[in-house]
């Protein structure tokens, strides 16, 4: 029985005899296959010691990397034949590279180790065929590194991490109240002033706890390209998020004229130190938009919109703007007035629709929390459905592009466990069962309607995770639940075999190990990995950075 993870479609064996690849093994790749090529001899050269010199296109001890164009792009079909060798076909580079995926698991865990433990041996692989194909084309991770920032080798960690599960969409929250986190040229103070605070609340907001230390961070231009290349080498589209008009207090602490400055003292304003939803947003003015365009501007050469499937894709965030200051505020009521605006809502869908059309006229394509359609938008805009099921209806229907990533059932911050021992609870308790069960497309969608869903996101919110470790504790293992629900073709929530994944998952939880994954054990969190006394915000039903 097979226990890759994430399932495939069709697997004919394993049988008893097949390949064994050791120090003579080659390499033949066709042309076009070249970043499973050198992620190949990289990674299993690292791990096993298996240099894979290159080699002709056929014989017993070779592994092949082949292309068919009748296979869907992101198929694949592995051969392992006694005798024979061991055969990649894809539809594309990146099918092939997802069946590499599974030939990785297919050595054991050994594999995905960084080093060979014992020099010189040989791995066997059983005989068997595996035909695999994706549900989903957009399946992804959404990571916050304002809220804490994570260092370049964090991300690009984590870049391995979803392609070890066959995920292609790394959702990049750059921005937020507590830290802006990429390097804009034309505005410094960006990150000299919005990239750090002086102090961090521990736990959630009613905790006493304070981190009197300063936290921060950012990612250099360079930093940004060489994400985004290590990305595209995997197959993995870099969406980045530039959460905008709320969320905003960082960047407002670098450039106070951002902010509402006949409501409240701008200048008075540092990166905020505690979570919530700040009550400082952007001003709606002329200056705020000519401002964003220009960092819109650098970022669109950061992340060029060929350089994975979905490229083309710029996040703008639109979420939990809060309106106070719109309502006292002078100057935006001007606005609302020269505009022909009801209310502030209206206000705030002007802003995003203005981005919308900006993006637009550059043959990009805008997307945004589900908060974004409350005031109409362009065609080929696409929503994050987070606040349950219904945005990401809404958007169907109405012909948008959706990404299912509902805050009850995905968001990899909420607890995991009832139990005491759980550090800093938030939110709901959402065991690696449910997320399991988890279903993307929603049952009143129609068949056409349901065309819109590209596929879903699980969203990593980190208020309470300070450091990689704590990442990794609430992503895994539920990240590998939700991977499976991404990629293979599961029956219906209730039908679905969890005891099997659990089987499956005894051998994934040694693969990682073997990669130093902090993850939650079944058994509960080892001693290191409870904060006895941190106060999280356990409320069943209530939504989330509130
Ligand atoms: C969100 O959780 N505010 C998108």
């Amino acid at each position: 029985m097979t226990d890759v993870i994430p399932a495939p479609r069709a697997v004919e064996g394993p049988l008893r005899r097949g390949v064994s690849l050791d120090a003579d093994t080659t390499l033949w790749a066709a042309p076009g296959t070249g970043t499973v090529e050198r992620w190949l001899r990289s990674t299993l050269g690292a791990a096993l010691g298996l240099s894979l010199p290159p080699g002709p296109q056929e014989g017993a001890n070779s592994v092949r990397l082949r292309l068919d164009d009748s296979l869907e792009r992101e198929a694949y079909r592995l051969d392992v034949v006694t005798g024979g060798g061991i055969e990649i076909t894809g539809g594309s580079a990146a099918g092939v590279f997802w069946g590499a995926q599974t030939l990785r698991q297919l050595l054991g865990p050994d594999a995905f180790r960084r080093a060979p433990l014992r020099p010189g041996s040989t791995y066997g692989i059983a005989q068997q065929t595996i035909e695999d194909a994706p549900r989903f084309p957009w399946r992804g991770l959404m990571l916050d590194v304002s809220r804490h920032f994570m260092p370049k080798d964090g991300v690009l960690r984590y870049l391995d991490l979803l392609a070890a599960h066959k995920l292609n969409v790394f959702h990049f929250h750059l921005t937020d109240d507590q830290g802006w986190r990429v390097e804009i040229e034309r505005y410094p103070k960006l990150t000299e002033a919005g990239s750090w605070r002086a102090r961090t609340k521990s736990g959630h907001r009613a905790s006493p706890l304070w981190e009197e230390k300063p936290h921060g961070g950012f990612y250099t231009q360079d930093d940004i390209r060489e994400i985004v290349a290590y990305a595209a080498e995997r197959h993995i589209s870099v969406v980045p998020e530039i959460d905008i008009p709320g969320h905003s207090q960082a960047a407002i602490a670098a450039y106070p004229e951002l902010g509402n400055t006949d409501v409240i003292d701008t200048t008075s304003l540092s990166v905020w130190d505690n979570w919530g939803v700040s009550k400082n947003v952007l001003a709606p003015t002329d200056n705020t938009l000519r401002f964003y365009e220009g960092v819109f501007e650098e970022l669109l050469g950061l992340f060029p919109a060929d350089a994975a499937p979905f490229s083309e894709f710029f996040h703008i965030g639109g979420d939990e703007c809060a309106k106070d200051q719109w309502r006292q505020s002078p100057t935006a009521q001007a606005r609302i007035k020269e505009l022909g605006l009801a209310d502030e809502d209206e206000l705030q869908s002007w802003f995003i629709r203005h981005f919308d059309n900006w993006l637009s006229a550059r043959g990009r394509r805008l997307i945004g929390w589900d908060e974004i359609l409350e005031g109409g938008l362009a065609e080929g805009a696409a929503v994050s459905s987070w606040r349950g099921y219904q945005g990401g209806i809404t958007a169907a229907r109405a012909g948008h592009d959706v990404v299912m990533c509902p805050e009850q059932q995905v968001y990899l911050d909420h607890r995991q466990d009832g139990g005491a021992d759980e550090p800093v609870p938030i939110g709901y308790v959402r065991t690696l069962e449910d997320v399991y069960r988890f279903e993307p497309v929603p049952p009143e969608l129609s068949p056409e309607e349901a065309r819109h869903v590209l596929g879903t996101q699980a969203n990593v919110w980190t208020e309470v995770m300070e450091d990689h470790a704590r990442v990794d504790y609430q992503t895994f293992p539920r990240l590998a639940a939700f991977a499976e629900v991404a990629w293979s073709a599961l029956p219906a929530p209730a039908e679905r075999d969890f005891a099997d994944f659990e089987r499956r998952m005894t051998a994934h939880y040694r693969r990682l190990d073997a990669l130093g994954v902090a993850y939650r054990p079944p058994t509960g969190p080892h001693p290191w990995q409870r904060r006895p006394g941190v106060l999280g915000r356990p409320i069943e039903g209530a939504p989330p950075n509130v």
